[in-house]
Order: structure tokens, then sequence, then C-alpha cells
């Protein structure tokens, strides 16, 4: 059974209609990647998963259970992690109370795990906990975004462009973390530029163009296909 299901949803904001029949599985301890050019829905696909989007048809099933219109509230609930592409963390606040305020539906013993579990994946925050986030480096910040989204330890996190803006290194830093991730048996939903890496990394991947599925298939086969190397990754 897929952990997470987008069933042909059509919505946008307001009346400005964006997908027009977006179909994604997500199995359980899989990493699935979205690519598609600016524009064409990545980010509105996950918030529509988050319930921060007016589905006009269509489905969303988490855990065989209808999510579809649910307020956001009532989805992290379910196990569900998100980083947004932007503003991902309180720049105003240490790095310590950002990954607090991630737990903030933990009870106290629980944020102490989860928080020593953040700091086993990410030792650099660790070091820095009083830091101010806003002091951080590009990397450092994403890297705090997605310790923020592990503090609920979540059974699915969705990921919107976790490694925009950074050198290759931290590059390929953030991609190891996702694969330790997968390896802790948490389904990832991944949105990336860096295409041809994020299928590096990810079991399948789905290519969207205007608010609709355009190709889909495990990672090698959108990988060795030339016609979509040439046109979607770059050649
Ligand atoms: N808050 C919003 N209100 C109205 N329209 C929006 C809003 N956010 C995005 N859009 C529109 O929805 C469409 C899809 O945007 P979206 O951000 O999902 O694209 P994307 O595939 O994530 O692009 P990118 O690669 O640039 O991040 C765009 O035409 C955009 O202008
Ligand atoms: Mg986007």
């Amino acid at each position: 059974m897929a952990l997470l299901e987008v069933q042909n949803i059509h919505g946008g904001y307001g009346d400005n209609t964006i997908l027009n029949g977006v179909n994604i599985e997500v199995m359980e301890n899989e990493m699935v990647a979205i690519i598609g050019p600016n524009g064409a829905g990545k980010s509105t696909v996950m918030r529509a998963v988050m319930g921060m989007l007016n589905i006009h048809s269509g489905k969303i099933v988490y855990a065989g259970e209808d999510i579809t219109n649910l307020p956001t509230s009532e989805i992290v609930k379910q196990d569900i992690s998100y980083v947004p592409q932007v503003a991902n963390i309180f720049t105003d606040m240490s790095i310590y109370d950002n990954l607090l305020m991630g737990g903030f539906l933990n009870s106290e013993s629980a944020n102490k795990k989860a928080l020593q579990r953040v700091f086993d994946f990410f030792p650099d925050l660790a070091q820095k906990s009083k830091t101010l986030a806003g002091n951080l480096s590009g990397g450092q910040r994403q890297m705090l975004a997605i310790g923020r989204a592990l503090m609920l330890t979540p059974k699915l996190i969705l990921l919107d462009e976790p490694t925009a803006g950074l050198s290759p290194k931290y590059m390929k830093q953030i991609f190891t973390i996702l694969d330790t991730i997968k390896k802790q048996k948490i389904a990832v939903l991944l949105v990336e530029q860096h295409a041809k890496q994020a299928l590096g990394y990810a079991d399948r991947g789905y290519i969207l163009t205007l608010g609709k599925n355009r190709h889909e298939g495990d990672s090698d086969y959108l990988l060795n296909d030339p016609e979509i190397l040439k046109v979607f990754l770059g050649g």
C-alpha cells in the first residue's frame, strides 16, 4: 500500500487553477523526486498535501486515510513533516529554539530524544546550538530546516528544494543526509532543480509541466531516456 497517494488533483490559489491533474505515489520507506521547470507547480503540490491549497477535485490519501482539504494543523499530526522552499527557519531564534519549535507537538521527554537524534544527524548544529539561526550559512540553514522537520519523528518528509543555492560540497552533504534519513525508514518526497543528482538518490521520479504529470518512472528509466535527458535533465 502506498503511504501517500495524490490522486488526480485539480486546485490552486483562490479561483486560479494551477494543478490540472497531478498523480503521485510515495511508498513506505521510498525516496521520490518531483522535477520540472520553474512554475510547473512542484511547490504547489507540496502545499496541496499540507492542506495549504484549495483542492477542487481529486483526493489526497495518507496511510489509507483521506486527508484532502484537512487543515494543516491536522495534517502535521499525521507524521508528515514539511520543509518549505523559503522561510523554513526562524532567523531571530537560536538553533536550539528552532529545533524545540519543530517539536512543539512532542512531550518533554520525546523532545529530549528527538533533539539527540537531530544532533546525531547534524553534529555541526549541536556544537553551535546557541547560535542565532540568522547567522548560519545557507547550507547550515538547510540542515537546521531538515533537523526541525525531523523533530516530530515523521514517517514522511516533504522537502522543497533543499539544495537550492548551495555549493556542490553542501549539496552532496544534503543528499547524503537524505539517504541516511531514508535508511531510517522515513519516506522522502523531494522537489529538486538538481534533477540528475536527485534522481541519482531517489528510487522514482515524476516530471511535472503546467500542473500535470508529464513523465514518471524509476530513476534509472528517467535518467536513461534520451528525450527526457535532453529536455528535462539538462542533457
Ligand atoms: N501564493 C500564490 N498565489 C497565486 N499564485 C501562485 C502562488 N504561488 C505560486 N503561484 C503560481 O502557481 C504556479 C506554480 O508555482 P509553484 O511555486 O508551484 O512552481 P514550482 O514548480 O515550484 O516553481 P519553482 O521551480 O520556480 O519553485 C506559478 O504560475 C505561480 O505563479
Ligand atoms: Mg517551487
